[in-house]
């Protein structure tokens, strides 16, 4: 058993594993010290001495609704503010973006106690293999219809005249109109991102990534057995074939970026299947979704806890423009 699934390093410290069953806790920047992070530096203590415990804020929001007020009329507005949008975010981007994104039919629901009876670790860690799937850069068009006029993508980049010309409610409306680019199946990244791409694949060979189709055994999927069978396109397979040799050479981000896209989606299957459940924990395993954090006073009150479980994406957006621009993930 993986000694870290009994969550040893307390106060959000990282576990790491070492061999079959030794682990070791990283407490960077969690202020605490020690084998599992639980002797508090002496910003920790005063940090504990001054801070009123979640418990604590609870009780006061129930039986204190006035210092609420107080609270919302001083700078601490803002703090609550930030934590708040982070939660507004967090709902869009399940319940719009992830759900245009995977095309399910069944509607995803962003509800942090599901998981409360689960056994879960809130970590804000990125994995390095998330990093370098989501290099999404096909995605984008390689120009922009706006307000009828044709901007070409890198003509935003150092430019901030674009938007001060149209305004954020022109632009808006045309990115939610146009069609994304397909972001697997190869042949479909900008030639200015290819600099990224290939800086991308030093880093991957730098920090030794596994050969893709050993990714495809972790995630319970079958190794491919010819470069043929991860696409149908001939000409990338021979190229493969050419700069790999053997299937199992082949590296990670290649094989999540060329294989086969599945039918009616803009990736294959390796990116479905390794992305999702990376993508759930960096959106799940955000604090403020933890049983700790997960309750009115985190966010200045109910009205704050409110303005998250409420969130759409065209509230964010028209609530702070001049007009409503048609703004969605999903092209009318
Ligand atoms: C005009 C649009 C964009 C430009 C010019 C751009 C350019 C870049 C550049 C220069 C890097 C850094 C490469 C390096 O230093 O190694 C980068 C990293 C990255 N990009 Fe983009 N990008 C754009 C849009 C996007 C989009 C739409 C996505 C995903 C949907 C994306 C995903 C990423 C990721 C995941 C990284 C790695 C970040 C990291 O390692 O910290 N980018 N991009």
């Amino acid at each position: 058993v993986n000694p870290c699934c009994y969550y040893p390093c307390q106060n959000r410290g990282v576990c790491v594993r070492y061999g079959t069953d030794q682990y070791k806790c990283d407490c960077t920047r969690t202020g605490y010290s020690g084998v599992n992070c639980t002797d508090p530096g002496f910003w920790a203590k005063v940090h504990t001495m001054l801070k009123p415990s979640p418990q604590v804020q609870d009780y006061i929001l129930r039986h204190f609704e006035k210092f609420w007020d107080y609270v919302n009329n001083s700078p601490l507005r803002d703090t609550f503010m930030r934590i708040v949008l982070t939660g507004e975010t967090i709902k869009i981007i399940i319940e719009e973006y992830v759900q245009q994104l995977s095309g399910y039919f069944f509607k995803l629901k962003f509800d942090p106690t599901l998981l409360f009876k689960e056994q879960f670790q809130y970590s804000n860690r990125i994995a390095v293999e998330f990093d370098h799937l989501y290099h999404w850069h096909s995605l984008l068009p390689d120009s922009y219809l706006i307000d009828g006029d044709e901007i070409s993508a890198t003509g935003f980049v150092f430019n901030g005249s674009v938007l001060a010309n149209y305004g954020v409610e022109k632009m808006v409306d045309s990115f939610s109109r146009q069609i994304a680019g397909q972001i697997g199946g190869g042949q479909n990244f900008h030639e200015s991102i290819i600099r990224v791409i290939r800086s991308l694949l030093h880093h991957g060979r730098e920090v030794r990534l596994q050969p893709f189709n050993e990714y495809r055994k972790k995630f319970d999927q079958k190794p491919y057995e010819s470069f043929s069978e991860l696409t149908d396109n001939e000409e990338i397979a021979k190229g493969l074939e050419e700069a790999y040799g053997d299937i199992d050479a082949l590296e990670f981000f290649p094989g999540i970026m060329l294989e086969k896209t599945s039918p009616g989606h803009i990736f294959g299957e390796s990116m479905f299947q390794m992305g999702a459940p990376f993508s759930l924990k960096g959106l799940m395993g955000n604090a403020i979704c933890s049983p700790e954090y997960w309750k009115p006073s985190t966010f200045g009150g109910e009205t704050g806890f409110n303005i998250i479980k409420t969130a759409t994406l065209e509230k964010l957006v028209c609530l702070n423009t001049k007009w409503c621009p048609y703004v969605s993930f999903r092209v009318p």
